[in-house]
């Protein structure tokens, strides 16, 4: 892994992809001790997730379906606070347990507005599972369920992560040159 460079600002390797892969499936191995009797529906908040479900997925030995939501908080490398739901899940969540799947949680306004969300529509259980944490940055007293990595509080890429729509095919996680 090499220094990368996007839209004019540096990035460093950070986290290979064999350390997520193997966070990932202690993750999927936590889930599954819990739920293994019942058939959650695994939620993905999109774009960021989509490596990490589908990695995620892969580990998860029980029943289970899956959908997705799609929110937009950030602009470039700063979170706005407001969040804006772009794609509403397409599938009726009432009296089901729900797992949100994130990329992270920062400041964690997503993840408040993600309980809001969940709990409207009514699901029996609600939990999130996060692959990466940013503990200095988190501001809420709700707690995070699940997290596979904890980071300090700068910007990363890769890994589904953006910055500015750019770098979410990379296979590993680079964090920000400062
Ligand atoms: P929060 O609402 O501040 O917790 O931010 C949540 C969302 O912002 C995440 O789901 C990501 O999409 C995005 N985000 C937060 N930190 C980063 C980062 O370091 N790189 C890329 N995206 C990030
Ligand atoms: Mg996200």
């Amino acid at each position: 892994m090499n220094e990368i460079e996007i839209h004019g600002k540096k990035f460093i390797p950070y986290i290979a992809f064999e350390e997520i892969e193997h966070a990932i499936k202690e993750m999927a191995n936590k889930v599954y001790d819990e739920y293994k009797d019942e058939t959650p529906i695994f939620i993905g908040v999109l774009n960021g997730v989509v490596m990490f479900m589908s990695d995620f997925l892969k580990q998860y030995p029980g029943n289970c379906e899956i959908s997705f939501l799609k929110l937009k908080s950030y602009e470039g490398t700063e979170s706005t606070g407001k969040i804006q739901i772009q794609m509403d899940i397409p599938m009726n969540v009432e009296g089901r347990h729900v797992i949100i799947l994130e990329d992270i949680v920062d400041t964690g306004n997503t993840l408040v507005e993600l309980h809001r969300i969940l709990q409207e529509k009514k699901v029996k259980s609600l939990k999130v599972a996060t692959l990466l944490f940013k503990p200095d940055a988190y501001k809420k007293d709700l707690e995070v369920d699940l997290v596979g990595i904890s980071i300090p509080d700068k910007f990363v890429v890769g890994y589904g992560l953006d910055f500015d729509g750019y770098g979410r095919n990379l296979p590993d996680i680079y964090q920000i040159k400062s």
